[in-house]
């Protein structure tokens, strides 16, 4: 496959680190360090988005603030998958214009999948006036550069090239964690599933070149992250547009292969490209953690079949039927939609068979939420919104019951954990994750945060595990 996306050069990169400086010259000029406030809505991809973006923020001489009243640059990193999410940045985007008539001087930035879509971007013009830059994921590399423009001659900049996205390399990062790294390995989305958003306002699939990745990994290692999850829309279709073409398993071997007692995982993977190749390189690799999340949205023929999804349900079935049988421990997650348009109950009712067989670890489920501009918004919708909730808390509560039942089966056993942070929780002060990313409360020392420690596990319940540290 040709690539019908650009790299950006270096020089580019190089570029808009100068306009960081020449920022940080001014900001030096100021009696104290201008803040940054960055808010981030959506999936891990975002949050990586904003990693570079305080990388960028770092390098121009800010810090950063949770408070909107104490920063000079607010950056909110927005999610379009559902209305919801649409609706709470709206809301929080108004309510900033009170803070902006207290700070005038105040740079307000919407960013990510949202300000990509054109009609959100009208909005924000012609309704947002106290929002000076709005700018699409495909030209998050040139932020320096905008910052630089409305520092020196104000005005509003409006930037979301419609393309099919580029590659930029080098963009430096501040990482919010220090056990846990995520790394994205491809960009953008070719599956045009009907209901979702993502393809339009994220571009085409494009894969990193495989030694930059390496060297990304490498270099996490060596600053002692333990757990590194490769971050893609469709982690599976990796490598397919390279020059020199290879795959994911490939690749999963390579960083396998690196030095140091980590854990890799990956997300997310698309049941048409998930094959037993994968599976066998997730088994024999023993740093790839036990565990895939394998949406399969829903379990009726026909509706994916309108879904676009280019699986079926049988076929789905075998795959993890597969993986199953090579990794009998397997931790296996999926993301379902509920009330796709036209989806009757009955037809609701095979995505529940789905969840009796598999018997999935954890589930992420979502109502269907109609996305301007693609397939599924104009067909017709005809159930309402009470059968649709009902159907939602039937899923919810069959779920509920697997999970509980799977994570009631962890007790007595002791399992090598990561422990990643606090839980919050006074008897079991620690969070840990089990290789297969359940969460476990565990009672122990802070000094523990970014080690592997053995736990027994003593309880359970349908959202956790937790336990005490084996002698
Ligand atoms: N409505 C509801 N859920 C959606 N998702 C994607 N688009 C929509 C939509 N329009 C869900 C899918 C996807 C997850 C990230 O979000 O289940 O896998
Ligand atoms: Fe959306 Fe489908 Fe692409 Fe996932 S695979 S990002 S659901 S279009």
């Amino acid at each position: 496959m040709k690539r019908t996306t650009t790299t950006i050069s270096q020089a580019d990169i190089e570029r808009q680190m100068a306009y960081c400086q020449e920022i940080a010259a001014i900001s030096q000029t100021k009696p104290e360090q201008p803040l940054a406030f960055v808010d981030t809505y959506g999936c891990q991809q975002n949050e990586a988005d904003s990693e570079k973006i305080r990388g960028y923020l770092r390098a121009m001489g800010y810090g950063f603030t949770q408070d909107e009243e104490q920063a000079q640059i607010i950056v909110i990193n927005t999610c379009a998958i559902r209305e919801h999410a649409e609706q709470r940045v709206l809301g929080n985007l108004g309510a900033l214009v009170h803070v902006k008539r207290r700070h005038p001087e105040q740079i307000i930035c919407l960013c990510g999948c949202m300000a990509q879509e054109s009609h959100i971007a009208e909005k924000v013009k012609q309704s947002f006036r106290h929002v000076d830059l709005v700018f699409g994921p495909h030209v998050l590399w040139k932020f320096p550069e905008f910052i630089h423009t409305l520092l020196t001659s104000r005005g509003r900049i409006f930037q979301i090239p419609d393309e099919a996205g580029s590659i930029a390399e080098g963009i430096p990062v501040v990482r919010q964690d220090s056990v846990k790294a995520w790394v994205s390995i491809m960009y953008g989305c070719n599956n045009f599933c009907s209901y979702c958003i993502v393809p339009y306002v994220r571009g085409r699939e494009r894969s990193r070149e495989p030694q930059d990745i390496l060297k990304e990994v490498e270099t996490l290692v060596s600053q002692g992250y333990k757990d590194i999850t490769l971050l893609g829309q469709n982690v599976n279709s990796y490598g397919k547009d390279l020059e020199t073409p290879m795959d994911f398993s490939d690749l999963l071997e390579k960083i396998n292969a690196i030095q140091g007692d980590f854990l890799i995982r990956f997300m997310t993977s698309h049941p048409k490209d998930a094959t037993p190749k994968l599976f066998e390189t997730m088994a024999h690799c023993e740093k790839v953690a036990p565990v895939l999340h394998l949406p399969f949205q829903a379990g009726n023929d026909r509706i994916l079949k309108e879904m676009n999804r280019k699986h079926t349900r049988a076929e789905y079935l075998e795959k993890v039927q597969q993986l199953k049988a090579l990794i009998p421990d397997i931790v296996m997650t999926s993301d379902v939609i509920v009330g796709f348009p036209g989806e009757t109950t009955e037809e609701f009712e095979d995505t529940l068979k789905v969840l009796e067989e598999v018997r999935f670890d954890a589930l992420f489920t979502f109502i269907y939420s109609p996305r301007v501009g693609t397939p599924a918004a104009s067909m017709p919708d005809p159930m309402s919104r009470e059968e649709k909730l009902a159907n939602f808390n039937r899923l919810l509560a069959l779920q509920d019951t697997i999970s509980e039942e799977k994570h009631a089966t962890y007790i007595g056993k002791t399992i090598r954990c990561l422990v990643d942070g606090e839980s919050g929780d006074m008897r079991y002060p620690l969070a840990a994750r089990t290789p297969g990313n359940r969460l476990v409360r565990v009672s122990g020392p802070q000094e523990l945060i970014g080690q592997f420690v053995f736990v027994t596990i003593t309880d359970a319940n349908k959202w956790s595990l937790c336990g005490e540290l084996a002698e």
